[in-house]
């Protein structure tokens, strides 16, 4: 399912920097209110409190989420921090009027096959505005348009119907399931896989506008 994990290193594949390393945005608009913005560790004990206060929404879908520790939260902080100086993508928090409500991320990025892979969440108050549909286009607008990617994919339990709309209300194409490709406590989930490729989009079913460099 991809998530966004603030429980663990982000995966992928880590190389060397490279003299042209893909650029990194500090901060991107999604809307008046809204923004996405690198998470420093400063922030370890919002985000944690955060966690802390939906792990129940987010346990459903998120294997970290049920055992999420603030030193868990303070590491997924520097993992961050790690994967940008690897030239391996990076993951954001979610803004909204500026407190965080979420977080967003590419799980590294595959510079030879010009891909990657997004996850996400959202905390339980913060649903129902359309943040993370900017969010996650604004990310992929990043890999497709910006870093010139040519695949982003996107996983969710096939159980999951809220992320599932948010990825095909911005076009993204239904490839199948990948059986019991995750474990959660009370078993093994399979997970619907989308991509978006680069010659789709933006031009996909209401893919709007790409995301807006603010800093
Ligand atoms: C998945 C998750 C991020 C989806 O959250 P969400 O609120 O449905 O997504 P958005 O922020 O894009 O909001 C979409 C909702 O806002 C509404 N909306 C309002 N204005 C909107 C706009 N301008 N654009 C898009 N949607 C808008 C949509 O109609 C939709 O509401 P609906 O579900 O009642 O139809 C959230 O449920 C979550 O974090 N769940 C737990 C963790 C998780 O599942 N992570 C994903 C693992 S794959």
């Amino acid at each position: 399912m991809a998530p966004s994990d603030p429980g663990s290193s982000p995966s992928g594949s880590p190389r060397a920097p490279r003299s042209d390393a893909a650029p990194v945005p500090a901060a991107l608009a999604l809307s008046d209110t809204s923004a996405l913005r690198a998470l420093e560790e400063a922030d370890a004990d919002e985000l944690y409190a955060l966690i802390d206060g939906n792990r129940s929404h987010l346990a459903k879908w998120l294997p970290w989420a049920a055992e999420q520790t603030p030193a868990g939260t303070l590491d997924f902080i520097r993992a961050g921090h790690a994967q940008i100086a690897n030239d391996n993508g990076f993951h954001a928090a979610v803004l909204d009027r500026g407190r965080i409500v979420g977080v967003i991320g590419f799980h590294g990025i595959d510079w030879q096959h010009r891909s990657s892979s997004v996850g996400y969440w959202l905390a339980e108050e913060a649903q129902g505005r359309g943040t993370m549909t900017r969010a996650v286009r604004a990310m992929v607008s990043q890999a497709l348009g910006v870093w010139a990617l040519n695949r982003v994919e996107i996983r969710a339990s096939v159980e999951n119907e809220r992320s599932r709309a948010l990825i095909e209300r911005l076009g993204f194409h239904y490839e199948g399931v990948a059986r019991q490709a995750f474990r959660l406590a009370d078993g093994y989930h399979d997970d619907a896989v989308y991509s978006m490729l680069a010659a789709d989009w933006p031009s996909s079913t209401d893919a709007g506008a790409p995301g807006t460099l603010s800093a």
